[in-house]
């Protein structure tokens, strides 16, 4: 590689790849403790896997997938997809919209429409264990060709440090004031981060 090339290599781990993926953990890890019954779930899961599970069987499990997919649904780390600009005449819905205009999908605001997801703005992991959205409706790495690159890496990191800390660690949050989302650069992170103790040794 020359130079360059290991500085962008470098900068796009970094920029799309770290924060982003870190920032759904600390949301994750967030609803998880302010949620009993979501923890609780979690925990049956996990220990019915036993000592040192296999990752690709963690990356199965079905409450851990579904609890992922909803802390990317409700508070989607990039709020919009990359912009995209019109080569051609396209109709969306009854809009006409001319080649060159700049189209910006927004994430958040697909992800909050009620009659998709009923109750948009609780953590109900539930819901992804009852449908399968298309990805129209859910799209927390945007879509089509230029669709996040690290999409499956993300997941799967999400799930393992998940199963990590969950299945080895008692944690609690500091304190039970709601979090809210506030931008950071391109992200979207919890205000002020996520506040934890270690309580004890599983
Ligand atoms: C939870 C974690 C992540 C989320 C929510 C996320 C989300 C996104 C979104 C929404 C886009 C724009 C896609 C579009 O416009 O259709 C994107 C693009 C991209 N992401 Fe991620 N991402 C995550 C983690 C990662 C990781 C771990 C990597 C690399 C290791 C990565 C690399 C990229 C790259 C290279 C692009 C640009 C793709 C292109 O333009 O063709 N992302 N990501």
């Amino acid at each position: 590689m020359t130079e360059a090339e290991l500085r962008d290599e470098l900068r796009t781990l970094l920029m799309a790849g770290h924060e982003s993926t870190a920032s759904a953990i600390a949301w994750a890890f967030y609803w998880i403790h302010q949620l009993p019954e979501v923890k609780q779930k979690l925990l049956e899961e996990l220990d019915a896997l036993g000592p040192e599970p296999d990752p690709s069987a963690i990356a199965k499990l079905p409450y851990l997938s579904a609890v992922c997919s909803e802390t990317l649904r409700l508070y989607p780390v990039f709020w919009f997809t990359f912009a995209r600009i019109l080569k051609a005449p396209l109709t969306i819905m009854g809009y006409e919209f001319e080649p060159g205009t700049f189209l910006l999908p927004c994430v958040y605001l697909t992800h909050h429409r009620p009659d998709l997801y009923p109750e948009p703005k609780r953590f109900k992991p539930e819901r992804f264990l009852e449908r399968q959205f298309s990805p129209y409706e859910y799209l927390p790495f945007g879509g089509g060709n230029r669709r996040c690159l690290g999409y499956a890496f993300a997941l799967f990191e999400m799930k393992l440090v998940l199963a990590a800390v969950l299945s080895q660690m008692n944690l609690s949050l500091t304190n039970t004031r709601p979090v809210r989302p506030v931008r950071r650069g391109v992200v979207f992170t919890p205000s002020g981060g996520v506040e934890m103790v270690i309580t004890g040794v599983r």
